[in-house]
């Protein structure tokens, strides 16, 4: 048996995607380029590289590597069939030809080891049952000397003004969800100690903010959390498994619409990033 069929037949997702896809988070995920979410990559990016883009989503980071490796080649893979449709739309729309999309569960990727020049994966380990194990899978697949990049999110981390109980609410609902989920929604501090349990031995830990503060940042930032509060997976779980009811996700929506209406309000989120060498 193959290193790559061993760990298919052991590994498997655990966790559950705790946003889901409805169209208040992929009103998120799409507004993200490779500067506003890779920027701590793109330096190591030559336009040969073959890459691998782990946990996708609707594909717009993806694209925009494609278009900085124009005659090297992107896979994206994501473990929801559903929104890699989106992502190959996006991809056509935008006339890359050197891009590709599969369905893969990143604990098991089905790409023979030492594949890619540059594996990467943005706002996805928060949300895997075995992060260690799927880094080791990453590893695996990236060639020796090539890179393995990850970004996520800190919850506990991201902080706003002014003060707002109803705020506060939605970080504790919050974090408690995504971690019965099976998650890590403070993912972005663990990410070097993660890469170092993963065997990875030559890794650049750094950190990363976006900041929402002018009126439209405001809007959009405010509106689409008020939304997904309500209507996306995120919102179901949090009811069936009874860790809000409809009253509070309610209060909480409402919160983040008053935050937003704040002229002073501002929020910052904070990502941790490793850019991990595999030895040659
Ligand atoms: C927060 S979204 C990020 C999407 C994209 N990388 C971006 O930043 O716009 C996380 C994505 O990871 C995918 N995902 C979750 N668990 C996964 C797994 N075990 N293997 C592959 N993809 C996974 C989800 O389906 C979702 O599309």
């Amino acid at each position: 048996m193959s290193q790559a069929q061993s760990a298919q037949s052991k590994a498997q997702e655990t966790a559950v995607y705790t946003h889901g896809h409805h169209e208040s988070v992929l009103r998120s995920h799409t507004w993200r380029t490779a500067a506003n979410s890779a920027a701590y990559l793109l330096g190591s990016l030559k336009p040969h590289m073959k890459i691998l883009d782990v946990g996708c989503g609707p594909g717009t980071i993806t694209a925009d590597l494609a278009a900085l490796v124009p005659e090297g080649h992107v896979t994206g893979v994501d473990q929801a069939p559903e929104i890699l449709e989106q992502a190959r739309a996006t991809a056509a729309g935008r006339g890359l030809a050197n891009i590709e999309f599969a369905v893969a569960d990143v604990h098991a990727l089905d790409f023979p080891d030492d594949t890619f020049c540059v594996v990467h994966a943005h706002q996805v380990l928060q949300h895997v049952g075995d992060p260690v194990g799927a880094l080791r899978e990453m590893r695996r697949v990236t060639k020796p000397g090539g890179f393995i990049a990850v970004r996520d999110s800190d919850y506990a981390a991201m902080t706003w003004y002014p003060a707002s109980q109803g705020m506060d609410d939605w970080l504790d609902l919050y974090r408690r969800v995504a971690r019965a989920n099976g998650g890590e929604p403070d993912a972005g501090r663990r990410l070097k100690s993660w890469a170092l349990r993963a065997g990875l031995t030559d890794v650049t830990a750094g950190s990363s903010t976006w900041t929402f503060a002018t009126p439209d940042e405001r809007a959009w930032w405010s509106g689409l959390w008020a939304d997904r509060t309500l209507a996306s997976a995120y919102a179901e779980r949090a009811t069936e498994g009874g860790h809000a009811s409809a009253e509070q996700l309610r209060a909480v929506s409402q919160a983040w619409r008053e935050w937003g209406r704040q002229e002073d309000g501002w929020f910052s989120v904070l990502h941790g990033e490793i850019l991990c060498r595999k030895e040659a």
